[in-house]
């Protein structure tokens, strides 16, 4: 498999990280998910501009410009043939002996192309099982950060109590899914928390805001609460992998009458069609 490491189009069995990389030693690095389908990425531009916000806000150097970094990608992309993939991209602050000081040395960049399998039908036709957990991770979600151990702990903890993902919380208020944003269905209109310090600004959370305004439905970005969130008719996740998918129980009680609601269907059809 063709990845892109250390300037240059290798196969993944021969890139090799320096044990001193802050990304092993620290998890100081940042990362995007970029989906592709049929040789085509989905909001290229959307996500390398994260990346750059990312690497800004880690006051991590990025290596590229804009166009320089969509030409890896295209060309990564390329090389890995047809279907349907997603890249992992990783930039990390580089190598250097272990100081928690800013080291002076170029950044690492790997990027690595996966075959997107398409979605389960099982989760598209029945939906997902949530738990609602307090949100334990960092303050500064917004930075798509590879130190992910707080949310792959919340995201074991769902699955050891027999759901599929994690919904999280501060207090009374409910921020995204341990690798995914939240939608809730409240009086027809779709409702997520707006963009903030607390939660990843997903792409595909706001290709999912235009095409539910494009299919006429009402979109109201505002802090949600965790009762409204309980008592919500239906409750979505959003991700560049799971798309848009219904959660159909939560905390092990049904969300609405626990099938996948019709206000989700007619995004998660127009999601089909906008991708196709
Ligand atoms: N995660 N929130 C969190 C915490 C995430 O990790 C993700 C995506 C999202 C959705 O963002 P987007 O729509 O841009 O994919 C929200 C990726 C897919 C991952 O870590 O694999």
């Amino acid at each position: 498999m063709p990845v892109y490491f250390d300037d240059a189009f290798v196969p993944l069995s021969q890139a090799r990280v320096h044990p001193l990389d802050r990304g092993f030693i620290y998890g100081d690095g940042v990362y995007e998910v970029i989906p592709a389908y049929g040789g085509h990425y989905l909001r290229l531009d959307a996500h390398i501009a994260r990346l750059e916000r990312s690497l800004a806000e880690a006051r991590i150097a990025n290596p590229y410009p804009a166009q320089r970094w969509a030409e890896i990608l295209t060309e990564l992309l390329s090389r890995h043939g047809g279907g349907d993939a997603s890249i992992y991209l990783q930039v990390t602050r580089g190598v250097a002996p272990r100081d928690h000081a800013f080291p002076d040395c170029p950044p690492t960049v790997f990027a690595m192309p996966r075959a997107l399998k398409p979605v389960p039908t099982n989760q598209v036709e029945r939906g997902l099982k949530a738990v609602s957990l307090a949100d334990i991770r960092w303050q500064w979600c917004q930075i798509k950060s590879i130190s992910l151990q707080g949310a792959a702990m919340l995201r074991q903890q769902a699955i050891d109590a027999g759901a599929d993902e994690a919904i999280l919380h501060r207090g009374r208020w409910v921020t995204e899914g341990a690798a995914a944003n939240v939608f809730v269905v409240i009086d027809g209109a779709v409702v997520t928390p707006p963009p903030s310090n607390w939660l990843l600004h997903g792409i595909t959370r706001d290709l999912v805001l235009e095409l539910a305004a494009q299919v006429d439905l009402r979109v109201d970005e505002r802090p949600l609460r965790l009762k409204e969130l309980l008592a919500a008719d239906e409750i979505w996740l959003s991700s560049s992998t799971k798309e848009v998918l219904a959660v159909t129980q939560l905390d092990g009680a049904p969300v609405g009458d626990g099938q996948p609601g019709p206000v989700w269907r007619r995004v998660w059809d127009a999601y089909q069609a906008f991708k196709a």
